[in-house]
């Protein structure tokens, strides 16, 4: 209620990267004050226990995450849970700091539920976010919530070097996240998306698996890919194969696309310009390529379903669909800090609707 009026009476007229940066303010601010983050989880954190899921090695509280993105620098992932998220994952980080595109670089299409974005990677970089993480977990110990930490290559680093780019960043977060995601899918930084092809990503994944085992030796740190939906079926299944034969741990499907099928608008698209297309236009091919590699790859990956994730029937279907866990940003945008709230207890019900839980 209080945030449907701020949303219609603010943060819809302002650009939306202010109304983001209005948004998030606010929720660390009431996080920050004492008991704000207790009072938080009390008013909208999920009640009670149930649904836990275990993954990754991890105990999640429930399958519904923040994707990468919201928390770049890795400002407040303990606030963000706070709200009900069940795991919060961080970045994308590169290895150097950068300022990313030039704004504006986010625009919305709110008839659609529909975001463009062509932020760039604009991050403080890997060694300020791990700083940030190292004193989050200094601080809550074993009550930090799970936090992922997604990492993409430095815009300015040529592509020669690219792989030693990962593996800075790598070695820089390895200590302080609880799962480490190679982005090889952003839309906004150029030919990093190459690096979907199994020649390139092998070798990259085997350099980041190599880095991350150096730096926490004996405590494997799990490690995801995180793909594009605009792959081929053929590449996408490439991509599951290449994740079993490195035993990863799991793969992310997916993040934005650069199709602009399901807006309406032709005119606010093209002033839009180029960028990823995320929210309730991505949600048919998210769920496509998921389903896709669940076929292909059987038990043996996690996979985290993101793209268009918006009601408690979306997240079924995705975890139907064979998705361990969730991640959405886009509905979050839209329905503001009750909706994580709001899914758990959709979610709940559905589920009992439908009587004995999933096997
Ligand atoms: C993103 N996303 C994203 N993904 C990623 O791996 N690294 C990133 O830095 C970002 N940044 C980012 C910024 C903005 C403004 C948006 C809207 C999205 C992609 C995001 O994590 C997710 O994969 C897609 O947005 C699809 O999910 P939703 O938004 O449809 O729920």
């Amino acid at each position: 209620m209080i945030y449907r009026a701020l949303y219609t009476g603010v943060l819809r007229h302002l650009p939306p990267e202010a109304a983001h940066t209005a948004g998030f303010g606010l929720i660390r601010a009431t996080a920050g004050v004492p008991g704000g983050r207790a009072a938080m989880r009390a008013a909208l954190a999920r009640p009670g226990p149930g649904g836990r899921v275990r993954a990754l090695g991890l105990d999640f509280p429930g399958p519904l995450g923040l994707a990468a993105g919201f928390d770049k620098n890795a400002v407040a992932p303990a606030a963000l849970a706070a709200l009900g998220f069940d795991f919060v994952e961080v970045g994308t980080v590169t290895a150097r700091p950068q300022g990313g595109n030039p704004k504006p670089r986010m625009f919305r299409f709110p008839d659609e539920r529909a975001l463009v974005n062509r932020m760039g990677f604009n991050n403080d970089g890997a060694a300020a976010a791990a700083a940030r993480l190292r004193r989050l977990r200094a601080a809550l110990g074993p009550a930090a919530p799970i936090i992922g930490v997604n990492i993409g290559k430095t815009k300015a680093t040529p592509p020669p070097d690219a792989i030693a780019d990962y593996v800075t960043s790598a070695q820089l977060v390895a200590t302080v996240a609880d799962y480490v995601v190679v982005n090889v899918s952003s839309p906004n930084t150029p030919g990093l998306r190459g690096w979907q092809e199994t020649g390139k990503l092998l070798p990259l994944l085997r350099a980041v698996r190599t880095a991350l085992d150096a730096a926490r030796p004996g405590r494997p740190v799990p490690l995801l890919v995180k793909i594009a939906p605009d792959l081929a079926d053929e590449d996408v299944d490439a991509i599951a194969d290449l994740a079993l034969g490195l035993s990863l741990d799991g793969i992310i499907a997916t993040n934005t696309t650069t199709s602009r099928d399901g807006l309406r608008d032709r005119a606010a698209v093209d002033r839009a310009g180029a960028g990823g297309l995320s929210g309730a236009p991505l949600r048919r091919r998210a769920l496509e390529v998921l389903a896709r590699i669940r076929a292909r790859a059987g038990d043996h990956l996690t996979l985290v379903a993101a793209g268009g994730i918006a009601t408690p029937q979306d997240a079924l279907d995705r975890l139907d669909a064979g998705a361990t866990l969730l991640q959405a940003y886009t509905a979050f945008i839209y329905g503001g800090p009750a909706w994580p709230r709001a899914m758990h207890a959709g979610l709940r019900e559905l589920e009992r609707g439908r009587g004995p839980a999933r096997p």
